[in-house]
């Protein structure tokens, strides 16, 4: 996708052992790139979500491990790479990009046995491929679901699931930009997504530089934009589908599903069969990352005179409870949207596209 109209992916290998990404904490008041110089400093990355986004993760896991092979000392190679594949495991819970990315290369570099050199090799190859295919999955999600919305002009999302939390396109977002380049005059309700921000941060900046006509509302102002019928058709992205169709994504995405049953609009998933676990049974099988609560007492933002800052906006006496993410019961979705089709929420839908 574009940044002030050049072409530019989310993360990439940069050579010489360096990982390269966009440093999203500061959109959108500045644009900047950052390098990871190796592979303890992209899990620091992941882990404080310098990165985040389902996709965008799992191809910094696998750019992670590429690094981490070229990183290892001949003599121990295996356990060097065995201790970088757990360290980045470690980094964020629930996305199961994130593992897929990292078993990828790991995969690759045991194909290549005692042979260091060629494992190394095929690391980097491995991880180049990943986020290859991730930007083409998303490429194809576009194009599956941008037909849905010729006469379904009013798209809401929640959080970011554009380009910035894949490599490129995005998957929530993709229909969006294709329909958008194709010349359908589209107009997206952006929930603000409390407490990160990923929509009035990420998902209104991108949608901005694409050119893409948009509103941020509050995440609470969704159910009465639905109920108003101002919403055709509510599009979210996934962080992972069980096997029997339920949905993790953002917190907020499960109320969202429920205001979209109860009001008669059609509520699509849309993410590549990377993200689908088919070792999760149930979404009760999903394991919720609770982030610190930190993110939810205090507002971070840009000061008039330019300083990122962070201020209290709760008592200093009261906590707070700060699950990342919910769970959308397959029952309440409409269809997936994936890079092989879309298909209904059920264990033989899901069964049909899964890798
Ligand atoms: O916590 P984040 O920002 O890494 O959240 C993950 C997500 O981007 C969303 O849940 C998104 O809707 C899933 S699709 C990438």
């Amino acid at each position: 996708m574009r940044v002030d109209g050049v072409p530019m992916r989310t993360v990439w290998w940069a050579g010489r052992g360096r990982v390269r990404m966009i440093n999203q904490p500061l959109l959108p008041h500045r644009f900047e790139v950052v390098d990871m110089p190796d592979y303890h400093a992209t899990a620091e990355a992941i882990r404080s979500m310098v990165v985040r986004g389902a996709g965008a993760i799992g191809a910094t896991g696998a750019l992670g491990m590429a690094q981490a092979a070229v990183e290892a000392p001949e003599k121990d190679f295996h356990a060097f790479i065995a201790q970088a594949a757990s360290e980045l495991r470690g980094t964020r819970p629930t996305a199961q990009n994130l593992f897929y990315g990292i078993n990828t290369v790991l995969a690759a570099i045991e194909r290549e046995g005692a042979a260091i050199n060629q494992a190394r090799e095929a690391a980097i190859a491995a991880a180049n491929a990943v986020c290859d295919d991730d930007a083409a999955c998303c490429e194809r999600i576009g194009e599956f679901g941008a037909p849905l919305l010729a006469d379904r002009r009013r798209v809401n999302t929640h959080c970011n699931a554009g380009w910035l939390a894949f490599v490129d396109w995005g998957s929530a977002l993709s229909p969006v930009y294709r329909a958008h380049r194709d010349g359908v005059k589209l107009f997206v309700y952006v929930d603000e997504t409390r407490p990160r921000q990923q929509g009035s941060q990420l998902t209104a900046w991108e949608l901005g530089q694409e050119g893409v006509d948009h509103a941020i509302i509050a995440d609470n102002a969704t159910g009465h934009y639905l109920k108003a019928g101002a919403i055709d058709v509510v599009i979210v992205g996934s962080d992972r589908i069980a096997a029997n169709g339920d949905v993790a994504n953002k917190i907020g995405t499960y109320s969202s599903a429920l205001a979209a049953r109860a009001n008669g609009v059609p509520f699509y998933v849309a993410a590549p069969t990377t993200t689908i676990a088919t070792h999760t049974p149930t979404g009760d099988d999903i394991p919720i990352e609770e982030r610190s609560d930190e993110e939810l007492l205090y507002a971070w933002g840009w000061s008039d005179d330019g300083h990122f800052i962070r201020v209290r906006t709760s008592p200093s006496n009261s906590r707070g409870k700060n699950p990342a993410f919910d769970v959308t019961p397959a029952a309440l979705i409409t269809g997936i949207i994936t890079e092989k089709g879309i298909v209904p929420a059920t264990p033989e839908g899901i069964a049909s596209v899964a890798r």
